[in-house]
C-alpha cells in the first residue's frame, strides 16, 4: 500500500469513520449539481427551498429509522458532543442548586460530567474509572439522585468499547444519553430518554452535525436563562435554523439514513453489527490469550468497537504496522488505553471485518 494508492483500504477509524460506498458515490454524483438545482449542496442558502427539502428529509429520515414518537424532538445542532456537554446542563439544571446524576463509564462521560460544574451540582452515580472502565455497573451499585434534572450516561464508550445492553433504571428521572458512537446501531424505544444525543461522524454522517433528539416537554425547562445559541428551545423554534446550520453534514446524514432503510432498518444492521463483532470476539476468545480483551463481561462488549490488546507494546505496534500493509488501517487503540481497536461501525461490511479476523489469526498462528 502506498501513499499515492487511490485504492480503498479497510478503515476501522473511530471516527470520522467509514460511510457507506454508495453514500460517497452519490456526493460524488450530486457534488457539481443537485438534480433539478444546478448548484452543489454546498452553494445553496440554508434558507432555499432547495434546501428545505434536504433538511426536512434528513429529520423525517432519522424519525422513521429511529421510530422517534411525537413526544420527541429531531434537532441539528454544531458543536459536536462537546457542546451538548454544555447545553445540557445549561438548560436542564434549572437553577445552581440543582443536582445531575452522571454514570461513568468511559473517557466521554467523564469528560461530560466535567461541565456540570458551571450550571449546578455533578453527583457521580457510579464511575468506573479505577478499573480503568472495564464493566459496567448494576443497578444496585449507582447512587442516583432523588429528583435529579437527569441522569447522564454514554451508551457506547468508544475508547473502551463497552456498551449499556439495557438502560439502568432511573424512575422518572430523565435520561440523557450520548449515543454518539451507537445511534442506529439496532432499535431503541426513544421514549425511554429524555434527550439522545449524537456527533455524526461514527455511524450517522460526518463532522459538523449533531444530531439532538428531545423530548419537547423538557424544552420549558430552558426558559430565559440562557445565551440564545446554548438554548435548546430557541433552536427548537427556528427548526435547527437558528444560525446557518452545517448544510454539507446534514445532507450527508439524510443518505446515511436513506441507506439504513434500504438496508433493511435498524433491526436488521443489529443483527449485522451483532454477527460482525462476534466474528472478533470469536478470535480474541479463542486465541488462547494471544488477545486479550479489555472488557470483562461479554454481554457488556461494545458492538461498535472492538477493543483489545497484545502481550507488550511493541507486538500491538507490529500488528498495527502488518495489519496496515495487509489494507486494515487505524487500528490503534485510543492514545490514552493503547492495544487495539477496531471500530466497526454500520457502514463496516461483513468483508471487511472478515479480513480482520483473518489477519488476526495468521498473526497469532505466526506471532503466538
Ligand atoms: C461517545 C462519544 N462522545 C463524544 C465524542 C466527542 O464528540 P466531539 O468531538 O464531536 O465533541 C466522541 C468522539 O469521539 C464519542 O465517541
Amino acid at each position: 500500500m502506498t501513499s499515492s494508492t487511490t485504492a480503498r483500504v479497510y478503515n476501522f477509524s473511530a471516527g470520522p469513520a467509514v460511510l457507506p460506498e454508495s453514500v460517497l458515490q452519490q456526493i460524488q454524483d450530486d457534488m457539481m449539481a443537485l438534480p433539478g438545482v444546478g448548484s452543489s449542496v454546498l452553494e445553496i442558502s440554508h434558507r432555499s427551498k432547495d434546501f428545505d427539502e434536504i433538511l426536512f428529509d434528513a429529520v423525517a429520515r432519522i424519525k422513521s429509522v429511529m421510530s422517534v414518537p411525537d413526544t420527541h424532538e429531531v434537532l441539528f445542532i454544531q458543536g459536536g458532543g462537546a457542546m451538548q456537554n454544555i447545553m445540557i446542563p445549561a438548560n436542564f439544571i434549572t437553577d445552581p442548586s440543582g443536582v445531575a446524576d452522571y454514570i461513568i463509564t468511559g473517557a466521554w462521560g467523564k469528560k461530560s460530567a466535567g461541565e456540570v460544574k458551571y450550571y449546578g451540582k455533578l453527583n457521580v452515580a457510579y464511575d468506573s474509572g479505577s478499573t480503568k472502565y472495564n464493566h459496567l455497573p448494576k443497578q444496585s451499585d449507582l447512587n442516583l439522585t432523588a429528583g435529579a434534572a437527569y441522569v447522564h450516561l454514554t451508551t457506547n464508550e468508544t475508547i473502551h468499547g463497552i456498551q449499556f445492553p439495557q438502560l439502568p433504571d432511573t424512575g422518572n428521572v430523565p435520561i440523557v444519553a450520548d449515543k454518539s458512537s451507537d445511534i442506529m446501531c439496532g432499535p431503541i424505544d426513544v421514549s425511554d430518554y429524555g434527550l439522545i444525543y449524537a456527533c455524526a461522524q461514527k455511524n450517522a454522517g460526518i463532522a459538523g452535525a449533531t444530531i439532538v433528539i428531545v423530548r419537547k416537554d423538557l424544552l420549558e425547562r430552558s426558559g430565559d436563562r440562557l445565551a440564545s445559541y446554548l438554548d435548546y428551545k430557541k433552536h427548537a423554534d427556528a427548526g435547527s435554523r437558528f444560525n446557518t446550520p452545517s448544510t454539507f453534514p446534514i445532507y450527508v446524514t439524510g443518505l446515511v439514513c436513506k441507506w439504513v432503510e434500504e438496508f433493511g432498518g435498524v433491526e436488521k444492521m443489529e443483527a449485522q453489527n451483532k454477527m460482525k463483532s462476534q466474528i472478533l470476539y470469536d478470535v480474541v476468545d479463542g486465541s488462547e490469550g494471544f488477545y486479550e480483551g479489555h472488557v470483562v463481561d461479554k454481554a457488556e462488549r461494545s458492538i461498535m468497537n472492538v477493543v483489545f490488546k497484545l502481550g507488550s507494546d511493541e507486538m500491538d505496534a507490529k500488528f498495527i504496522a502488518e495489519a496496515k500493509q495487509a489494507g486494515l488501517t487505524t487500528l490503534s487503540g485510543h492514545r490514552s488505553l493503547g492495544g487495539i481497536r477496531a471500530s466497526i461501525y454500520n457502514a463496516m461490511p461483513v468483508s471487511g471485518v472478515e479480513a480482520l479476523a483473518a489477519f488476526m489469526k495468521d498473526f497469532a498462528a505466526t506471532n503466538g
